[in-house]
């Protein structure tokens, strides 16, 4: 078979990315073009700025995903492009943007649920390193800035199906990296700084209490069926409202707010804080508090994913999304996953956080099924995986 040359584009959050991909299996180029500065003032993704942002990139991004990758408008095979989940506004101009050019150039279109990018992006790491044999049942866990769900995921010829086992009642993992990092006057995005912060500090120094969920779920399942009331499969949710509310108490009972407050103005003054910049705006005390606030999270999703494993019987698991990259998060599956036997995949760095490269990966088996978008394709902020 020929090899298929396709070009994904990803505008669902603050970055503009497009990628091309071969055949699902091979990275040939990959662009990002971060929004982080624009972003960075308002201590989080302002969605209205995102969109902007969105418009004047798309373009010059677009272009040079292709020129990297030798390949011309004419020459890639199809069009993938995020449809949702996301911020509507941003989903709308990289979809509008993949939309002109596939009805341009004559060219299919295919829409990718972005979570399902995120699972692509693994398997497409997984195949460029020669690994065409992952065993099933297969668990991936999708923690991002916007996500932290469980999906069992099975693959009958070119079609993928998902099954949520698992979601977040509140924060994703990610937003609670962010919004730690923001009641500590460290910046945003909270995670990587956290990330590099945390192995300076105790991490058993603060005890939070594991996260409780005593309630059935009110919004149903995630996958989008209604619940049976027969349903009795475990679920394996997660949630960060306690130990956000327990930071909230630690920092205001040991009176650190006039430190934060110091801490944020220091180094909103510096243009890219180094780590040692960081360490000299950070006491033992907030070091310590990063370490735990880590540690429960980290030892939570490891925790919960674990018991899903065991469960499921599973015999493959990913953890892909923004937060994969924590390196605390890496090492602890670790030991676990070589003693179970369990084979644990990762993306690259590059391919944690928001690419194009994955979506282009996802449509791959779409492109074979033949399972195109028509024109009058939409964004879906909302978008389910199933
Ligand atoms: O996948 P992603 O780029 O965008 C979404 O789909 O949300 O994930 C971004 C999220 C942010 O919340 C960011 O703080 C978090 O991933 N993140 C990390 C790390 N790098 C990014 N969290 C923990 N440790 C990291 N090294
Ligand atoms: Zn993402």
């Amino acid at each position: 078979m020929r090899p298929a040359y396709i070009l994904g584009i990803e505008s669902s959050c603050d970055e503009t990315a497009a990628a091309v991909v071969r055949s699902g299996e091979q990275l040939i180029s990959n662009v990002v073009a971060s929004q982080i500065a624009t972003h960075q003032p308002y201590g989080g993704v302002v969605p209205e700025l995102a969109s902007r942002e969105h418009l004047r990139a798309i373009v010059p991004v677009v272009r040079q995903a292709l020129a990297d990758a030798k390949q011309t408008y004419e020459s890639v095979e199809a069009i993938a492009v995020t449809q949702g989940p996301g911020l509507a506004g941003a989903l709308l101009v990289g979809i509008s943007y993949a939309k002109a050019l596939a009805f341009a150039l004559d060219k299919p279109l295919i829409a990718v649920n972005h979570l399902e990018g995120h699972i692509h992006a693994v398997l497409l790491e997984e195949r460029q390193k020669g690994n065409h044999a992952l065993q099933f049942p297969l668990l991936a866990l999708v923690v991002s800035g916007g996500h932290t769900h469980l999906y069992l995921a099975t693959q009958n010829g070119n079609t993928w199906t998902y099954e949520n086992i698992g979601h977040t009642r509140d924060d994703a993992a990610g937003e609670a990296f962010d919004k730690i990092a923001k009641l500590l006057g460290l910046g945003y995005p909270g995670g990587p700084v956290i990330d590099r912060l945390a192995p300076h500090g105790d991490p058993k120094a603060v005890k939070f209490p594991p996260a409780q969920i005593k309630h059935a779920d009110r919004r149903g399942r995630h996958d989008g069926r209604t619940i049976d009331p027969a349903d009795d499969r475990p679920r394996f949710d997660f949630s960060y409202s306690g130990i956000k509310t327990g930071m909230l108490r630690y920092v205001e009972t040991h009176n650190m707010r006039a430190a934060v407050e110091a801490r944020h103005k220091a180094l909103a003054a510096i243009p890219k804080p180094s780590l040692r910049d960081y360490l000299a705006h950070c006491d033992q005390l907030t070091l310590d508090l990063i370490a735990s606030f880590q540690r429960a999270l980290v030892d939570d999703l490891v925790g919960k994913t674990l018991a899903a494993v065991e469960a499921c019987d599973v015999a493959t698991l990913f953890v892909t999304g923004g937060v994969a990259a924590n390196q605390e998060l890496r090492q602890t599956f670790e030991p676990p996953g070589a003693e179970q036997g369990l084979p644990v995949y990762f993306p690259s760095r590059p391919l944690s956080t928001d690419n194009a490269a994955m979506i282009a990966a996802a449509a791959f088996p779409k492109f074979l099924a033949a399972d195109f978008a028509a024109l009058d394709l939409s964004a879906e902020a909302g978008l389910r995986l199933r």
